[in-house]
């Protein structure tokens, strides 16, 4: 198992460290510490390119190589980003249409990282010149064991970009989909307020405008944008893998924030990474619900460094940000947790982000394993070397390990762009918010939770949800169907299936495509505003703990052949139906045609674990959040107790400390923050 920092040795020279005679001795004393925390990786390099290349096609990667031979001395491995993150200067003076250019049609200029159109040719050329270079000269080096293709894509809001290279592949992006410029007309509806085109070069850019753009075109423009992201991560990875076959590529991600398709980059690269950020949340239900979406990115052809098919931790912060309003200190042991947490959910690597508080530049005050004075005697630094010999100890373990859900939440980009666009019958419907009440109650009842694009194939899972799949092709209804058709039980929500792939409403009745399956039709829709509220009255075995409200939205449901759940309490909808289940080949599909407060999901899902026959993992007091991984028949399980307060645990058999080698049963006193990685196996050492 790797375990390591964000290294950043360009910044530890002379006269920030090291001395004038030996302006790179700050290096050797980094290594030795890093040894001494049990570090078996870094990662490094993706801010380089101003150093690597300080002036137009002069290469200097000598002192890069002097990092790795001395990393190769300590043990350390490394996983190598490439620096197209972070162009240098001279590139941005000698073509300044490498930059992007925002709505408003301003230009964004250089001097920090990410100023790049990522659809300028000059910045494509110059982006594969210096990563060939680069793989030339280090990519056979014995340290190295991965790529890091760019870093943190689409951070800082830079996800679209409307240079005048953008606008001729945009021109020719749709062209390569709608093939006739009356199929674009069509398909798009530009026919609304008269917006035909005539040739491809007049369909606008969506740039600042009196209103909004037409939506099916903005979708599209969400679409080319996220193609364009995939494309280069491409165009990077193609060229490693061809200079150096034997190092699998990767890079660093954060799917639910930035707005590219990361299920698409991830077919584009060998093994997915997040970045994690302990120090934000102290919500354990969010960033767990972040980390099991980022696992699902890539659920097969996964190539890591050292054959395990989980993914890596990239940047899981080591403290405080710099980027929040008020950037607290992570408290003592919370650390220890969260990357518990995340090996937990699936990673076979944790690198912290970063190893040293640098002394310069706009992270100055970030947190880091050593602070300034770079003493081995903070807190932090402590905190990670204790995790480091943990991991030692757990990784023989893990090896080969997995989750493995049998539920599933279906979330796709599309979707999600279509959702944050403007004139939504309610804007204050979140779908974020919306998964994560879903989300929440699996959590907190420990139920291993996948996540799936609609259209994938969904037959290993016993219950499936689809909240809010606004946008729904005919194809991704078709698996749906097939899903229960074969056994399944799906849950799926209002605000679904109200238009199709081309952003175009059906005339067939809500929702589309769908209708037999759930054995109903929504005639229409009614929006509540935040505070007003419906109620939900339950008929039949629903085992409802509190009076549930119906917020936000409420559909007006024909029942056609389901069953009635609930129904509405007032308005004029009184007495319809609003949740309702529907026997459909061997499966069930339930449809809730409101949103409810956290207890509602809570019990449904108390409901749907007895309808599926679904188990949790362990039996916990609340706020213990258990996770297991699985090979074969071993099984190992992980205890985090989120409380700030001791939380006593019964085990009714016998189970293995994996870090003590304890073997105990009956009543466990887990420590506030604390966390226990169990095997079935007593006895047996690890
Ligand atoms: C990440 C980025 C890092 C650093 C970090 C700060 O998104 O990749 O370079 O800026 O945020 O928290």
């Amino acid at each position: 198992m790797y375990f390591g920092v964000d290294y950043y040795p360009e910044q530890w020279v002379y006269p920030y460290g090291g001395t004038r005679e030996r302006p790179e001795a700050a290096w050797e004393r980094d290594a030795e510490l890093m040894q001494k925390a049990g570090i078996n990786v870094v990662r490094m390099g993706e801010f380089t390119w101003g150093l690597c290349e300080p002036e137009e096609g002069k290469f200097e990667f000598g002192w890069l190589q002097r990092v790795m031979n001395l990393l190769g001395k300590a043990g350390i491995k490394v996983v190598l980003a490439t620096p197209t993150a972070a162009p240098p200067v001279w590139l941005a003076r000698k073509h300044p249409e490498i930059l992007p250019v925002d709505e408003q049609g301003l230009i964004k200029h250089e001097g920090t990282r990410r100023a790049i159109c990522l659809n300028s040719d000059v910045f494509w050329d110059h982006s594969k010149r210096i990563v060939e270079n680069m793989a030339k000269a280090l990519g056979q080096h014995p340290q190295m064991i991965a790529w890091q293709i760019d870093n943190s894509l689409g951070g800082n809001f830079t996800e679209a970009s409307f240079n005048e290279d953008t606008r001729r592949d945009w021109h020719l992006w749709l062209e390569a989909k709608y093939e006739t410029i009356g199929r674009l007309n069509e398909l798009m509806g530009l026919r609304h307020w008269g917006q035909v085109v005539t040739n491809w070069n007049q369909v606008p850019m969506p740039m600042a405008a009196p209103t909004v753009h037409n939506p099916a075109l903005v979708l599209d423009w969400c679409r080319f944008c996220s193609d364009t992201i995939v494309q280069f991560v491409k165009m990077q990875a193609d060229l490693l893998h061809k200079l150096t076959p034997k190092c699998p590529v990767t890079t660093n991600l954060r799917p639910l924030v930035h707005r590219f398709d990361h299920f698409d980059l991830a077919e584009a690269i060998d093994f997915v990474s997040i970045e994690n950020t302990a120090a934000l949340r102290a919500k354990s239900a969010e960033m767990a619900c972040e980390i099991d979406m980022l696992r699902s990115l890539k659920k097969s052809g996964i190539r890591t460094p050292d054959g395990d098919t989980g993914f890596w931790v990239m940047e899981q912060k080591a403290g405080n940000v710099t980027w929040q309003d008020v950037n607290s200190l992570v408290r003592p042991g919370l650390l220890r947790m969260f990357t518990y947490q995340l090996v937990s959910r699936g990673a076979t690597a944790i690198v912290f982000f970063r190893w040293r508080q640098p002394r310069f530049g706009a992270e100055k005050f970030h947190g880091a394993v050593l602070p300034h004075n770079a003493r081995a005697t903070a807190r932090v630094f402590k905190e990670v070397a204790q995790l480091g010999d943990e991991m030692k100890l757990l990784a023989p373990s893990l090896k080969g390990t997995h989750v493995q859900a049998e539920t599933c939440i279906l979330y796709s980009h599309d979707n999600d762009w279509v959702l944050q666009q403007p004139m939504q019958p309610n804007k204050f419907f979140n779908l974020r918010e919306h998964i994560q009440l879903f989300y929440n109650a699996l959590h907190d009842r420990n139920l291993a939770v996948d996540f799936a694009r609609p259209a994938e194939d969904l037959s290993r899972y016993k219950l499936v949800f689809a909240p809010s799949l606004h946008l729904l092709s005919g194809g991704e209804a078709d698996r749906l169907k097939l899903y229960v058709q074969n056994g399944g039980t799906l849950v799926a929500t209002f605000n679904t299936g109200l238009v199709d792939e081309h952003n175009l409403a059906p005339d067939t009745g809500y929702p589309h495509d769908l209708t037999d399956l759930f054995g109903l039709e929504v005639l229409e829709f009614d929006q509540l505003p935040p505070g007003e509220e419906n109620h939900l009255t339950f008929k039949g075995t629903f085992p409802a703990s509190h009076m549930h409200p119906a917020r936000l939205w409420c559909d007006l449901i024909e029942p056609k052949d389901c069953q009635v759940i609930a129904t509405y309490a007032k308005d004029f909808y009184a007495g319809r139906p609003a949740m309702t289940m529907h026997t459909f080949g061997l499966g069930k599909a339930v449809y809730i045609g409101t949103q409810s407060h956290q207890h509602f999901y809570n019990d449904l899902v108390t409901w749907l674990r007895q309808l599926c026959n679904l188990h949790p993992l362990l039996k916990v007091p609340d706020n213990v959040e258990v996770s297991m991984r699985q090979k074969d028949d071993a099984r190992i399980f992980f205890l985090l107790n989120h409380q700030s307060s001791p939380l006593r645990i019964q085990f009714y058999k016998p189970m293995h400390d994996c870090l003590t080698g304890n073997t105990f049963s009956g009543n466990y006193d887990l420590p506030p923050h604390g966390e226990l990685v169990l095997d079935e196996h007593p006895g047996v050492k690890t």
